[in-house]
């Protein structure tokens, strides 16, 4: 997947930035605040995603402008394709976007078309960081591999809503405890479905940051990285979602129901789930360095671009954000090394860092951006 061209006018601080990408290697130089994340929170937006930084609609435009723009062109392996946002100041609701032409109700609509990896400084936590954010990097990995899990999710959080404030009425006495059943059934099933959709991602991004660890230590250290449930002892790829495994998850909540009254919400289930990494058999979690941390973070990261390019056939576009000057040369390299054959964008505020390789260089200055070279 290749972005051919990027316009943003009044997205933030970005006025009248228009710019023709290298099939390859981008990279945005520029001082503090002149908006080269604002840059690359601008394409992976148009990737359908929420913003990476929790930027609310109304923080889209640029605080003296009254509306924000973006568009962008990129070409797959079949065709060239365009992609169109609008969004005024005086009607947040009602934000114009298109996909080649045709107009879609939401953002998340364009889900699945432009398919980009975004890291930045704060990925490089994900090992050590919490359950939470290593659930949402699953979550939208395995969501880019198959769009229905989605659904899946924003299903089970509305019942699991639902079921907690039914807890909160049978604690207040104005609910009867056997109405939960109701709930349990639905969510037994989607959480079911979901433990075996992430378990089986896992096991997948378990094979390549196995081999990426590998690499980054010298074949000194082994890495291991499974899902951890906290309704199932084991899943063991398993994916009998509809069978045995539904039954099991709907027992568990059976028997949790009065540690969940007591509680006064659900305790267990894959909203509580984490995703595990060990180096020889030591928790990274817990036990790892820093420096060992940021590797495995960098490892998942990697696969996780490699496994949208292996399944998808279609190379992910990279969004590198500042990650690189918080990185060793040794990581640095690797990193390079491992998404040849990417696009790939990089922000930084000195050139020095990346070297002299083939690519296009572009300085970011006070929400615009020219091409210095390349
Ligand atoms: N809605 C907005 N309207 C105008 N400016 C905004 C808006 N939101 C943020 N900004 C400004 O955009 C500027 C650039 O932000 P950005 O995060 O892109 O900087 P950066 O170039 O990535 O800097 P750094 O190197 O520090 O990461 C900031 O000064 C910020 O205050
Ligand atoms: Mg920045």
């Amino acid at each position: 997947m290749v972005i051919t061209h990027v316009s943003a006018d009044g997205y933030k601080n970005l006025s009248g930035a228009d710019i023709y990408p290298h099939e390859k290697l981008n990279i945005l130089c520029g001082d503090n605040a002149q908006g080269k994340t604002n840059f690359i929170e601008a394409v992976w937006l148009m990737s359908g995603c929420r913003s990476f930084r929790g930027t609310r609609d109304r923080d889209f435009i640029g605080f003296d402008k009254d509306k924000a723009e973006i568009s962008l062109e990129f070409t797959d392996s079949f065709r060239p394709q365009k992609i169109g946002f609008e969004v005024k100041k005086s009607s947040l609701k009602d934000k114009i976007i298109t996909l080649n032409g045709v107009k879609l109700p939401l953002l998340s609509k364009l889900f699945g078309s432009l398919k980009c990896v975004v890291f930045t400084p704060e990925d490089l936590a994900l090992a050590k960081g919490s359950p939470e954010n290593r659930r949402s990097f699953i979550d939208l990995s395995a969501s880019q591999l198959k769009k229905s899990f989605v659904y899946a999710l924003n299903k089970y959080d509305g019942l699991l809503s639902q079921r907690n404030a039914l807890i909160k009425e049978i604690n207040f006495g104005r609910a009867d405890r056997s109405m939960l059943d109701v709930w349990d059934v639905q969510l037994a099933k989607t959480g079911a479905y979901i433990s075996v959709i992430r378990d089986t991602y896992c096991n997948n991004l378990n094979s390549y940051t196995e081999s990426l660890y590998n690499k980054i230590t010298d074949g000194n250290e082994n890495l291991k990285l499974y899902y951890q449930s906290t309704v199932y002892r084991r899943l063991e790829g398993r994916t009998d979602h509809d069978g045995e495994l539904a039954d099991i998850y709907l027992q568990k909540l059976r028997n949790g129901i009065e540690d969940d009254i007591r509680a006064g919400y659900t305790l267990c289930g894959v909203h509580r789930d984490d995703v595990c990494t060990a180096i020889n058999g030591l928790s990274v979690r817990e036990f790892g360095s820093q420096g060992q941390q940021r590797s495995v973070a960098l490892a998942m990261k990697i696969a996780q671009a490699k496994i949208i390019r292996d399944q998808t056939g279609e190379a992910p576009v990279m969004l590198l954000d500042d990650v690189l000057s918080e990185l060793d040369m040794g990581r640095q390299r690797f990193i390079l090394e491992n998404i040849d054959g990417m696009q790939v964008f990089i922000t930084c505020c000195d050139t020095r860092v990346i070297g002299e390789p083939e690519g296009r260089i572009f300085s970011v200055k006070g929400g615009n951006i020219t091409k210095i070279k390349g």
